[in-house]
């Protein structure tokens, strides 16, 4: 699969960068206000009882600042950020070492918790709930269980699959925080303070227009805001102007509503070749030569989050807003 411009998930080359442009403290952290507030409710109680944060659950699409809020629990307790993740911890014996040698109050980060074989996840169970590890010792009929005592630790899972998680790994975790796509006022935000930190001036104009077709995400409004700066300073513009925003998100092939040729080629194939729908997802991935599942997980989430096309019992239909977008006329109006 190609990266697109304006996919959720991290690319190669922005991991630096991304570093950069972390917010390190709740006040820093823009937007999902909901989530925000209960944290700092949570984080000041624990605090004035010396205790650590509850097991902390986060969930949401990519690139909505899940890693990042969870540095920011572990910033705001005071404590050491551990970092890990599901695919990363193939054995039940790398997990019991990583919580061996965890120190009292640390925030334990597995990312992709969804992804963590079942049979490191049973050693999860004990650790969460009474800071202990059940390990066996010996092999064989001499073999026996013994119990070891962990320091009070708070983990911290993100994952962009809530429902693939196990209902007794989800359970354990007593605070669960659901992150949502951002509205155009906190994006416009982000692409302000992400102009600050690289020191490029922005009129409001522009950041409202890269706001808007980042598709409530974060990193993809960061990474507009990267590639369209870089066409303002070949042009030998000083400050980024909405007019050199619209004619760099042109060139980057990203339209007024955040989508790319990807989504145009899905869009344009349903309403040319099958008359707007409904049309299964088999014939419709036959037809722009894609996997099914890839136009399931990746293409169509967004697709029909804002509305442009619908899952109905005989398939997948285009709405009217599809073709108002394309300046069509919708059939039968
Ligand atoms: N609320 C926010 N305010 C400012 N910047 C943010 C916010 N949330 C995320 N970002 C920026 O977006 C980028 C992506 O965030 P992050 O890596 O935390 O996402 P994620 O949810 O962990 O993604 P993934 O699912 O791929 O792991 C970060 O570099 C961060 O700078
Ligand atoms: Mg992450």
């Amino acid at each position: 699969m190609e990266d697109r411009m304006i996919s959720g998930e991290v690319q190669d080359a922005e991991q630096d960068i991304e570093l950069s442009l972390r917010p390190e403290t709740l006040r820093q952290y823009i937007g999902q206000d909901k989530t925000k507030e209960n944290l700092r409710i949570f984080i000041e109680a624990a605090r004035m009882r010396e205790e650590p944060l509850d097991h902390s659950l986060l969930f949401g699409p990519p690139g909505l600042g899940k890693t990042t809020l969870a540095s920011i629990i572990a910033n705001e307790m005071g404590v050491q950020f551990r970092t890990t993740s599901g695919p990363a911890i193939e054995r039940a014996g790398d997990l019991a070492a990583i919580l061996s040698s965890l120190e009292a109050g640390d925030v334990l980060f597995i990312d992709e918790i969804h992804r963590l074989p079942r049979s490191v996840e049973e050693i999860l169970y004990p650790a969460m709930e009474d800071f202990c590890l059940d390990i066996v010792v010996g092999a064989g009929p001499s073999a026996r269980s013994v119990r070891l005592d962990l320091p009070p630790f708070t983990l911290v899972g993100a994952t962009t699959r809530a429902g693939l998680l196990s209902a007794p790994l989800r359970d354990r975790f007593g605070v669960h925080c659901r992150l949502d796509y951002y509205d155009a006022d906190a994006l416009c935000s982000i692409v302000e303070r992400t102009a600050e930190i690289f020191h490029v001036g922005i009129k409001k104009e522009a950041a409202v227009e890269i706001a808007r077709r980042s598709r409530g995400t974060p990193r993809i409004a960061n990474r507009l805001l990267k590639r369209v700066r870089d066409i303002a300073q070949v042009q030998g513009d000083t400050i980024i102007s909405e007019q050199t925003t619209q004619t760099a998100l042109k060139m980057l092939q990203v339209d007024g509503e955040g989508l790319d040729h990807i989504d145009h080629k899905l869009l344009f194939a349903i309403m040319d070749n099958f008359k707007g729908g409904p049309v299964g997802l088999d014939t419709i991935a036959a037809t722009i030569g894609e996997e099914s599942q890839t136009i399931e997980d990746v293409y169509e989430p967004f697709l029909l989050q804002m509305g442009f096309i619908q899952r109905t019992p005989r398939g997948r239909m285009l709405t009217d807003k599809a073709y108002e977008h394309f300046q069509r006329e919708v059939p039968g109006s």
